[in-house]
């Protein structure tokens, strides 16, 4: 075990690149934690397991063998924070795979109530599991126990399903897939499965709303650095405008980014809106009620400026960030991120026990002519 590993202290001051080599094994993701783990290659990969995982189960056969390939794992599911949706998703996708899944969601009903640390509680369940998946308040955390139980040598995949404010890797690996499916939209229908065209270049993706603590936003950030000429705009209250740290990142990968303050202004350069709710749940005082937030908003009246193929995004859950009358526009993506996340989710854990080959080789026997 490398002494790193065992130092949490030592390790928030790791290049990012120390930090994704330690998260891995043998130059393969193992534990899920941070965007950053991800280069080009492996969104590829994961883009066509989840579109492949998709046709595979459109059968009943196909459905049965999905559910043969991780019958022999169980899954602790451990979500201390909100949470349908994701971790509804999680859930199904582990049912697709046959995983055995479990639920730990209320610590005040496990043994924290008699004193014991939340990272004693994770490293004690662990042991009758597989698989972690982690939702979480503190940033960090996710990282920091999947170090403790490496150095148990004990060491299980964990997947972050949302880290506080800072991480959100599969939402941002789904946001991805969907992105090609609505820029390859003809392609993938055709059954192209060549994830592996930059849909990207020359593409502008506008984020609007509360971006410096939106996770969905930052992960999303790092993933589309992969696709060398895409252009981002941040749309979003001074207070709330996208952190220093994306913003240095993007720049060492040269990506191109400007600022604006109006949706209105610049939606028809867009092809992409990505839409977020205001965050605050993280308010330390009720600062955000200040904030005119109404403005961050996409209206059906804009829809004359829209570019033909424009994708509207939004992580979910949504409050008035996206004029209702957009639901039924077929620019709007929003269901199909939820759909997508699914497969998407199904293919990062099939991903994560080594199941890509097989996926691969059932598709090619069964799909291709
Ligand atoms: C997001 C999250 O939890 O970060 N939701 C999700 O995972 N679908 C976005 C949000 O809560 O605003």
């Amino acid at each position: 075990m490398p002494e790193e590993a065992r130092k949490p202290e030592e390790r928030e001051t790791l290049p990012t690149a120390k930090r994704v080599a330690l998260l891995n094994r043998h130059d393969r993701i193992f534990h899920v934690i941070l965007a950053q783990q991800f280069d080009r290659e492996t969104i590829d990969t994961l883009c066509k397991l989840a579109e492949m995982l998709r046709n595979i189960a459109e059968t009943r056969q196909g459905l049965q063998f999905l559910k043969t390939l991780l019958s022999h794992k169980r899954a602790m599911l451990y979500f201390i924070q909100p949470s349908t949706r994701t971790f509804l998703s999680f859930a199904a996708a582990c049912q697709i795979l046959g995983i055995a899944y479990d639920e730990v969601r209320n610590p005040s009903v496990s043994s924290e109530v008699k004193g014991e640390t939340e990272d004693d509680t994770v490293r004690v369940l662990s042991q009758y599991f597989n698989l972690i998946v982690m939702r979480h308040p503190k940033e960090g955390f996710a990282e920091e126990m999947a170090h403790a139980l490496d150095a148990l040598n004990m060491s299980i995949p964990i997947i972050n399903g949302g880290s506080g404010q800072d991480q959100h890797p599969t939402q941002a690996l789904l946001d991805i897939y969907t992105l090609h499916r609505a820029f390859g939209r003809v392609a993938i229908e055709r059954g192209n499965l060549d994830f592996s065209t930059n849909r990207f270049a020359g593409k502008t993706i506008a984020f609007v709303g509360d971006l410096k603590r939106g996770r969905t936003v930052r992960s999303l950030a790092y993933l589309l650095c992969r696709y060398p000429g895409v252009r981002m705009i941040f749309i979003a209250p001074p207070e709330l405008q996208i952190s220093e740290d994306i913003l240095e990142y993007l720049g060492r990968n040269e990506v191109e980014y400007a600022f604006a303050d109006d949706v209105g202004a610049v939606i028809h350069e867009c092809d992409a809106i990505y839409m977020t709710r205001l965050q605050d749940e993280y308010d330390v005082a009720g600062e955000s009620k200040k904030i005119d937030f109404d403005r961050f908003h996409i209206s059906a009246d804009m829809t004359p400026r829209f570019k033909p193929d424009l994708a509207i995004m939004h992580p979910l859950p949504r409050r008035k960030e996206i004029d209702r009358r957009l639901d039924t526009d077929p620019r709007a993506q929003y269901f199909s991120q939820v759909h997508n996340g699914m497969w998407m989710r199904a293919a990062a854990i099939a991903y994560a026990f080594h199941m890509d080959g097989a996926i691969i080789d059932h598709y090619q026997t069964h799909f291709t002519y």
